[in-house]
């Protein structure tokens, strides 16, 4: 069986000392729980050090960065390449978070391009996608959904599967002011990213990892799991101390009778 994912992206959070301390304590919670795999996604300065700490600790975790720009070197003020986090030996690189998409101008077509270097550079994208409320409510969220991905995954080959991972995180369940989606909703959109995976890639695309996040917490962790097309959490705020992220590992129990 494929191994359940689960993992955390910072944003813009914790100093460094703070992130070493968090590596230092997920790394012993996560010991007993080799049926999952784990990952952690810090800010850019952080990675370094933190891959030291991984190395030294000989710790499971995976390491992401929480961007990347697709060209190698350049005139890019501010943008850090896929050549700069292969030196570091980052395993994840996120792309299209909805917080880059908002705040940033990542487009599905810089995403795309994001996509394609990294997985030319041996990195793992975890290609975020994800409707607003207003899709929702005009019931679009499919149709944004399959554009998204479409465009995300535009010239990606079947011979990358299993290099990249899908992250779906409805925008309007996102964060502090976000509203936690029901299970039902969750595994409809699941099962349609599946058949558009399949679609494109034959069977084959029922490989793809796809990820659900978005106020995943202790309460709701089980159910989103249990899912048939959920194969990992992609966690937020509920993740930030090792022991509140324990909390949801010890929530999410035992899938190994998950079909
Ligand atoms: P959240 O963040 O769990 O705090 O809602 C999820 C995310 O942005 O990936």
């Amino acid at each position: 069986m494929k191994k359940f994912l689960m993992g955390t992206n910072w944003k813009m959070n914790k100093t460094l000392a703070e992130g070493l301390d968090y590596t230092t304590g997920l790394t012993t919670i996560i010991a007993p729980y080799s049926q999952f795999e784990f990952f952690i996604i810090p800010p850019y300065t952080h990675l370094w050090k933190i891959k030291e700490a991984i190395t030294a600790q000989k710790s499971p975790l995976k390491l992401g960065a929480q961007n990347m720009h697709q060209q190698d070197s350049g005139q890019f003020t501010g943008e850090i390449s896929p050549v700069m986090l292969a030196e570091i030996g980052i395993d994840i690189i996120e792309l299209g978070h909805s917080e880059r998409r908002q705040y940033f101008n990542e487009t599905d077509q810089t995403v795309n391009l994001k996509t394609l270097a990294a997985l030319k550079h041996g990195f793992t994208p975890l290609i975020c996608i994800g409707e607003q409320l207003v899709d929702k409510d005009y019931h679009v969220s499919k149709e944004m959904l399959a554009k998204q991905l479409k465009i995300a995954l535009n010239d990606v080959l079947a011979d990358d599967i299993g290099n990249f991972w899908i992250a779906y995180e409805p925008v309007w369940a996102i964060g502090v002011n976000g509203i936690p989606a029901e299970t039902p909703y969750v595994e409809e959109i699941h099962n349609f990213l599946r058949s558009i995976l399949i679609d494109r890639y034959g069977a084959r695309g029922a490989d793809v990892p796809l990820l659900f996040g978005g106020s995943v917490n202790i309460n709701n962790a089980r159910d989103y799991a249990l899912l048939k097309n959920v194969d990992g959490l992609f966690i937020g705020r509920s993740a930030w101390e090792p022991d509140l992220f324990k909390a949801i590992i010890v929530a999410v129990g035992d899938l190994s009778n998950k079909v």
